[in-house]
């Protein structure tokens, strides 16, 4: 009897102790940016720590709307990529909870991020906002090539623009706040307003336009910069523009989710995710976002933030609930179905 009883306990040792493991092995993981960078990172941190990662591909907004959905019982445990703002928000919302990682070799920029979150979000990576144009299509349509923002509202450029939605694409909400910090708030929405009788599409991810700008799809997009030399250096006919009243940039982030399921894993990504050697691979997918680490190397394709006319964009008031919400329901009301050119 005393030895059936012993070999139960063992036995539920052995369950505990796998229940356990399975457990540790595990990662949810939303990552939100290109889907190449998005395997690769996958595949270097499995190889790398043996933890399953199941990983879903989603926009910023997108996501922030996910883990907003599922604050009670979240399925995500870390969010990789997307723009740093929606990050913010979901930090400000209590939906996130610190790493605990190290940032001491990070750059100014990614530990803003951190400061301003109290370390429940910190930047990966940084990107400026520019418009493209396909040189080929702008030739053969008898179109002027834009320089500025503003010029994006001639009526020549009628169905010719595409930008994405700033509900579900963290490129697009940081077009909305760079105008409005470019421009202030009614002139930035009267502007957008405009340029939205040219738009022939708003779309769900931020780096869509440039892609179909690539293809002829579209002659002029608005997107990040880093996406529109990947699409250049591989042969199209984009020609990319820094806008000359200046631009907006991203702070890109990564966040584990409060309440996650796989804690320690989730600790373990963002270690990895911060990691120079990581962050140094980004090239080998064509990422050109410029690295948040001070010691990962630079692809010599990054745009240069040092040359381009960057706004000193507010991270704390556009990353937060309130601001985003206001400016997201004006946006709806305002720009979203205004009548075409
Ligand atoms: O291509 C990647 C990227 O441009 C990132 O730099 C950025 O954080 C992300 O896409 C934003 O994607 P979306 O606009 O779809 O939220």
């Amino acid at each position: 009897m005393k030895k059936y009883a012993l070999l139960g306990i063992t036995l539920l040792g052995l369950t505990m102790h796998s229940q356990a493991s399975i457990a540790a092995d595990k990662l949810n993981l939303v990552c939100s940016t290109e889907q190449p960078w998005c395997d690769l990172m996958v595949a270097g941190f499995e190889e790398q720590t043996g933890i399953e990662v199941a990983m879903v591909r989603k926009s910023t907004g997108e996501t922030l709307a996910q883990i907003r959905a599922e604050s009670a019982n979240p399925k995500i445990d870390v969010w990789w990529g997307g723009t740093g703002d929606p990050h913010l928000i979901a930090a400000q919302e209590g939906l996130l909870q610190p790493s605990g990682v190290d940032t001491s070799d990070l750059l100014g920029w990614a530990v803003n991020m951190s400061d301003i979150s109290d370390g429940n979000t910190v930047g990966i990576y940084a990107g400026a906002l520019g418009l493209a144009y396909n040189s080929e299509l702008l030739a053969k349509n008898n179109l002027t090539a834009p320089a500025c923002w503003k010029d994006l509202a001639d009526a020549q450029y009628a169905g010719e623009i595409q930008v994405a939605n700033p509900n579900s694409s963290g490129t697009a909400y940081t077009e909305l706040a760079t105008f409005v910090q470019l421009f202030g708030e009614d002139e930035a929405f009267s502007l957008l307003t405009d340029i939205g009788k040219n738009v022939n599409q708003y779309t769900k991810s931020g780096s869509a336009p440039s892609k179909a700008a690539a293809r002829g799809e579209t002659a002029i997009s608005i997107g990040f910069m880093h996406d529109m030399v990947k699409l250049a250096s591989s042969g199209f006919p984009l020609e990319i523009v820094a806008p000359c009243e200046g631009t907006g940039y991203e702070v890109g982030a990564v966040s584990i989710i409060d309440k996650a399921k796989n804690l320690e894993s989730a600790k373990k990504w963002v270690e990895y995710a911060l990691d120079p050697a990581t962050q140094s691979r980004s090239v080998e997918v064509q990422s050109f976002q410029v690295p948040s680490n001070s010691k990962s190397s630079v692809a010599p394709e990054s745009p240069n933030l040092e040359t381009i006319k960057l706004i000193d964009y507010d991270f704390a008031t556009y990353g937060s609930t309130d601001t985003r919400e206001r400016l997201l329901s004006r946006w709806d009301a305002e720009v979203k179905d205004a009548p075409k050119n």
